[in-house]
């Protein structure tokens, strides 16, 4: 790829393209005085309140409040990205689209990008015609797939033996070796001990893992069932490689995204690439997974950006449940206004596979609308086992809460929840709420922090960091996950640089223009648009390499008193009470959800 594309190409653009153009050769548009009208492309609606102004080259739908430039409209009609927005826009005027001489971006990668591709397409033909891939399909079938869902999510068969991929990509003489080794950075090949490259994947079922432009970034394969059940672990994911990172991807968001038009409003996280799969096969086609891995904050993150509310819906095991907690004790610092996290508990025993399976679309779809908000489930959890009349028991009811509430963000969803605690208990309210107490000093200094300097909330070293990150927000990447966990965390308070950063968690190949245009209606705007033109006194390679020990400073400086872990012990034991307490209830609601389904039909 060339360099950046300026932004004052697209500010230019945006002057010149006809926004009624673009709208209106993808949506019916109605005249209406100055303005024009149509029934918004991005929510069900049967009277027009989507509103297309050509003088200020703005559109703004009154029903759900998505609002934007013919750029935009773009990006979220056709889920284009920026790059390719500005390139659809530049033709319609008819002009180059022009780039900085800037250096090429990771181009490295791009041939990483390339071989994932022609890899994930060699896959998808053994499914169809390697002469051992029967078995393959003969499974996918019994799991009740059908070849159009297959083909949806480009499932596809590792063959048997060592060099499917390494012959037809690579080479095994040693020609072609810079391909090899290209392919084994890709995690598709891997090497034995004598330095022989070989195919990762074997006689397994192949999932191509997208990212959100539909890239293939890595694969999962499953193993086949019968005799050939001893090759290793039932799921072999690709490794972490320079363009896969597990705690980022999630396995079927690309699909979910895809449907042009459709604005989504939930998304499913399940634990399996075959959940995600047989809900699609099943017509629920918002659901993703996490790559083996629990989910985290920039998962949240990121499924935040795309949509106001998560329904976490785990195995009806203990892994399952353990899993559903830790994600809420992730996902409580995520809880801003107007995003909504939920929970469904599945019966033991069950996965969002078989369940949709034997109990159908209908069935699964009640339960998941009838998810507990994650307050609920706080509540519910933490007082399990205790009898709240005892005034011993409220009050490690409280005290357990307390830490819980102190990450949610400041706003009406911690205002109510602590509230509702508080009348449980019969505490004042304030008595929760920790966000009055300043961050404790970090342990070593003994003077007092960095003053912030006006405007920006913000430590000369936050600003520092801060600037960086604006202008290159790829650096985000580099963080070790406890570095950017901490300073996500730091979000909820009324600094620019976790705001920001959290941004960049959701998307971290986000253009610095686009990032920048995010704030615009931050009050804390200008300062980032002055951080942002000032560029940094470092090279960028010094600049790269300084910016995870720094922030790792920052975050220190300011990370709060010593999380409390005072309950730990007895935590284990309320665990099981609420397991037992849960599994009824859930058995309850599958039952209710099931006998409901019946009678439709
Ligand atoms: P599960 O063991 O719950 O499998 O793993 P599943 O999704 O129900 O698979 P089926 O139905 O037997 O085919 C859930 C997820 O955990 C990861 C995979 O991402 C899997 O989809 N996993 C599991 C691994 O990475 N490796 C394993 O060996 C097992
Ligand atoms: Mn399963």
């Amino acid at each position: 790829m060339a360099g950046r594309i300026p932004q004052s190409f697209i500010n230019d653009l945006l002057q010149r393209v006809d926004i009624v153009e673009v709208i209106g050769a993808r949506v019916g548009l109605k005249k209406a005085g100055r303005n024009y009208k149509a029934c918004c492309p991005f929510h069900e609606e049967k009277t027009p309140s989507f509103n297309v102004s050509p003088e200020r080259g703005f559109y703004k739908c009154f029903g759900c409040g998505v609002a934007g430039t013919a750029l935009t409209f773009l990006m979220e009609y056709e889920h284009l990205e920026l790059v390719e927005a500005v390139e659809a826009l530049a033709r319609v005027v008819g002009v180059e689209v022009p780039r900085d001489g800037g250096r090429p971006r990771r181009r490295a990668d791009e041939e990483l990008y390339v071989l994932l591709r022609q890899s994930a397409g060699l896959y998808r033909l053994a499914l169809g015609q390697h002469p051992e891939s029967g078995r393959a399909r003969e499974y996918l079938k019994g799991r009740g797939l059908t070849g159009e869902v297959a083909r949806d999510f480009g499932i596809g068969y590792a063959p048997p033996g060592w060099g499917y991929i390494r012959e037809a990509l690579g080479t095994n003489d040693g020609t072609n070796e810079a391909a090899t080794r290209k392919l084994t950075e890709a995690g598709v090949l891997a090497r034995s001990d004598n330095g022989r490259a070989y195919d990762r994947l074997r006689d397994r079922i192949v999932f191509p893992i997208r990212d959100t432009r539909g890239r293939v970034v890595g694969f999962g394969g499953r193993v086949l069932p019968g005799e050939g059940e001893d090759q290793g672990p039932k799921y072999l994911n690709s490794p972490e490689t320079p363009v896969f990172h597990k705690a980022r991807e999630l396995y079927g968001l690309y699909e979910a995204r895809r449907t042009p038009g459709r604005r989504l409003e939930r998304l499913i996280v399940v634990e399996g690439y075959m959940d995600v799969v047989a809900l699609a096969q099943q017509g629920i086609e918002n659901a993703v997974a996490t790559l083996g891995t629990a989910v985290g904050r920039d998962h949240l993150e990121k499924l935040f950006r795309n949509v106001p509310e998560v329904v976490c819906c785990f195995d009806g095991d203990t892994a399952g449940r353990e899993a559903a907690w830790r994600a809420l004790e992730v996902g409580l610092s995520s809880l801003d206004e107007g995003r909504r996290l939920k929970f469904v508990f599945l019966p033991d025993g069950e996965d969002p596979d078989t369940l949709v399976r034997s109990a159908g679309r209908a069935a699964f779809e009640k339960l998941v609308d009838a998810a507990v908000p994650a307050g609920d489930y706080l509540v519910e959890r933490l007082s399990a086992g205790l009898d709240l009349a005892s005034m011993d028991d409220r009050a490690v009811f409280g005290e357990s809460a307390r830490p819980l509430l102190a990450r949610i963000p400041p706003g009406v969803h911690r205002q109510v929840l602590i509230e509702r605690i508080a009348r449980q208990i019969g505490v004042s309210p304030g008595t929760l709420d920790s966000s009055d107490v300043p961050p404790s000093e970090p342990v070593a200094t003994r003077s007092a922090p960095p003053a912030p300097r006006a405007g920006s909330g913000e430590s000369r070293l936050g600003e520092r960091l801060l600037g960086d990150l604006l202008r290159t927000p790829v650096l985000y990447r580099s963080l070790p996950a406890p570095v950017s966990d901490a300073l996500l965390d730091a979000a909820r308070e009324d600094s620019l640089f976790p705001r920001v950063a959290r941004e960049v968690a959701g998307d971290p190949d986000v253009e610095p223009a686009v990032l920048l245009a995010r704030f615009s209606r931050h009050p804390g705007y200008e300062t980032l648009c002055a951080l942002a033109a000032t560029p940094s006194e470092l090279s960028a390679e010094d600049v790269a390499n300084g910016f995870p020990e720094g922030v790792q400073r920052y975050v220190r400086a300011r990370s709060g008193a010593d999380r409390r872990k005072l309950l730990d012990g007895s935590r284990d034991q309320l665990n099981r009470y609420w397991h037992a307490k849960q599994e009824s209830m859930q058995l309850e609601r599958a039952r209710e959800a099931q006998s409901a389904n019946a009678a439709d039909h």
